[in-house]
């Protein structure tokens, strides 16, 4: 299983990647402006910082919503660095826009994935990654760990090898379930993989295990 961190924080994909886990970043608008990040030039920029900080893939989006649109954007993004993986959104331009990328050996992360139909178009165009987003469902009462339970079935039905990239990841039991589904990748905050790490029994054998050595010294 793959692990991206999911935020345009330099200091939290610095921390991922000291940790010797990440395989990659995914970014939306939103997470750029959240670190006060605005105008194309800034976010061009920014792209390629993260680049240089992460070993693997960095999800770059395209903010056109039209077929042109996107090529042109998704064009610039791809330019910035070959780490950069295009980002486009679920609707009809976008997938058309993945099999014009996907044919031109760019890789691409269709986004904003909230059904099994959708989830099947993406991996028609051949999308590297696709994202269904399981915590924006589960904040509306519905079961995202079974849409991805759904698609795994799908895509395993056909070879597709598209690579299901569950996103919206927001903790650490996420994380888990998607792993027992088969994701392929889970794109979470820093916390939703450090939070992996801890657990009581560690740190109190840990801590007598120091005392101990201590005794015998
Ligand atoms: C990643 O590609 C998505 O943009 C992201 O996971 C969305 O997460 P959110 O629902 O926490 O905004």
């Amino acid at each position: 299983m793959k692990f991206f961190i999911d935020t345009a924080n330099l200091s939290d994909i610095a921390e991922a990647q000291a940790l010797g886990v990440l395989d990659g970043v995914t970014t939306n608008p939103s997470l750029m402006a959240k670190e006060g990040i605005t105008g194309a030039k800034n976010i061009l920029k920014h792209y390629v910082d993260i680049c240089n900080i992460v070993d693997g893939d960095v999800s770059a989006e395209v903010i056109a919503t039209d077929f042109e649109g996107m090529v042109q954007q998704g064009e610039e993004l791809a330019a910035l660095h070959p780490q950069i993986v295009v980002k486009l959104p679920m609707i009809a331009d976008g997938v058309k826009a993945c099999k014009y990328f996907s044919d031109k050996g760019i890789k691409t992360n269709v986004t904003l994935v909230f059904s099994p139909g959708q989830a099947l178009l993406a991996a028609k165009a051949g999308a590297t990654y696709m994202s269904p987003f399981l915590g924006r469902l589960d904040d509306i009462s519905t079961d995202g760990l079974q849409l991805i339970a759904e698609i795994r079935q799908i895509y395993d039905n056909y070879g597709f090898e598209t690579q299901i990239l569950a996103a919206s990841i927001r903790h650490t039991m996420h994380v888990i379930n998607c792993a027992k589904i088969g994701a392929d990748v889970m794109t979470g905050p820093l916390s939703s993989i450090t939070g992996l790490l801890k657990h009581p029994l560690t740190d109190s054998g840990l801590a007598q295990f120091l005392l101990d050595y201590q005794k015998g010294n």
